[in-house]
């Protein structure tokens, strides 16, 4: 089997998975109450809290698989984008087990992580499709034609993803953090037609979501604390409009360019509920591997040229992409 380790943000995560990609456990352990009382992840509580879950979280997942380390074949591990020492954290424990067993180990991107969520069983997605990635760091549409090759980018957020929109907009509405969760459930109650919230149009098939923010800022600066109040689910179902609005209309525009036959989405937001339903016919990744979790990058392992023993121990983590 396959054992997959992720600890990009704040979600410490092992999951094994069977090689035909059937998940026999998926452990996450998220630390979002730890960063609720900063409003956002702080990195160097996140490496820490990191370092303390990691190995607990493996013994877990091997507890729920039934299996001993003796089991595991091969290593996948997200060795970036993300926060840096946080991503260590999984990259230096992933070295540790795979050199002991002198087991090969595959670096995964995290995003290409989010894309291969869609390989699992029991209803994996052959390519090639259009994929809309939407999470807290990225916005990107994405060309998948093979399961091994990395896609090409069709379009990217020019300033904050989309995730960081619902993020930054819960914040303004004194929601918690993470905030696309809390404004998912309070836009239920409210009316999307209440406030209009104008998504910026860039050209070509990227996406602007800060003049959202900046909208919603002066929205709630203009009303009273207690008609604030009695507004808090109207604005939230009118920011969460634009926002699906904004992912919808370039979706639908890029894959009438490339002519895709299926349109998948993937990360953080495409657990929203709203967005799920706006895109009928399309494919969302399962609910439960849309935020960060392990199960995918095993599931990305499987399409990468391993690293064999003992040459990942030069591996190194990245941050950024570029
Ligand atoms: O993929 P993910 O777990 O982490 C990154 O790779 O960034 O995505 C996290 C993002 C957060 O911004 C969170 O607010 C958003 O996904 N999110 C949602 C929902 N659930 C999580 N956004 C909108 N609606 C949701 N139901
Ligand atoms: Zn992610």
């Amino acid at each position: 089997m396959i054992l997959g380790l992720e600890t990009s943000c704040d979600e410490t995560a092992a999951a094994l998975i069977s090689p035909d990609g059937t998940i026999l456990a998926n452990v996450v352990s998220s630390q979002a109450d730890l960063h609720a009382r900063y409003g956002g992840v702080v990195p160097e509580v996140a490496s820490r809290r990191h370092l303390e879950l990691v190995t607990p979280v493996i013994r877990e997942a091997l507890g729920e698989a039934r299996a001993g380390l003796d089991d595991v074949e091969l290593i996948g591990v997200t060795a970036g984008p993300g926060l840096i020492g946080a991503l260590l954290v999984g990259v230096s424990a992933a070295k540790a087990i795979a050199w002991a067993r002198r087991l090969p180990l595959a670096p995964v991107d995290h995003l290409h992580g989010h894309v291969a969520s869609l390989y699992l069983e029991p209803d994996p997605l052959e390519p090639p499709f259009l994929c809309l990635l939407a999470s807290g760091g990225h916005t990107l549409l994405l060309d998948v034609q093979e399961r091994g090759s990395p896609p090409r980018a069709l379009g990217t957020t020019l300033d904050d993803a989309a995730g960081e929109a619902f993020d930054k907009g819960a914040r303004l509405l004194g929601l918690a953090y993470p905030g696309g969760a809390e404004i998912d459930r309070l836009a239920r109650e409210g009316d999307a037609e209440a406030f209009e919230f104008p998504v910026a149009r860039v050209p070509g098939l990227d996406f602007s979501f800060s003049g959202l923010k900046t909208a919603l800022l002066y929205a709630v600066r203009g009303l009273e604390p207690d008609e604030l109040e009695r507004r808090r689910a109207d604005l939230a179902a009118s920011y969460q409009r634009a926002i699906v609005r904004a992912l919808v209309e370039r979706t639908r525009q890029a894959a009438e360019e490339i002519g895709a036959g299926t349109v998948a989405v993937v990360g953080g937001v495409a657990a929203n509920s709203e967005l799920r339903a706006a895109l009928p016919g399309a494919v969302p990744a399962p609910l439960e591997l849309c935020t960060d979790n392990a199960a995918m990058i095993a599931s990305a392992a499987r399409f990468i040229e391993p690293v064999s023993y003992p040459g990942y121990l030069a591996l190194d983590a990245y941050a950024s992409s570029a």
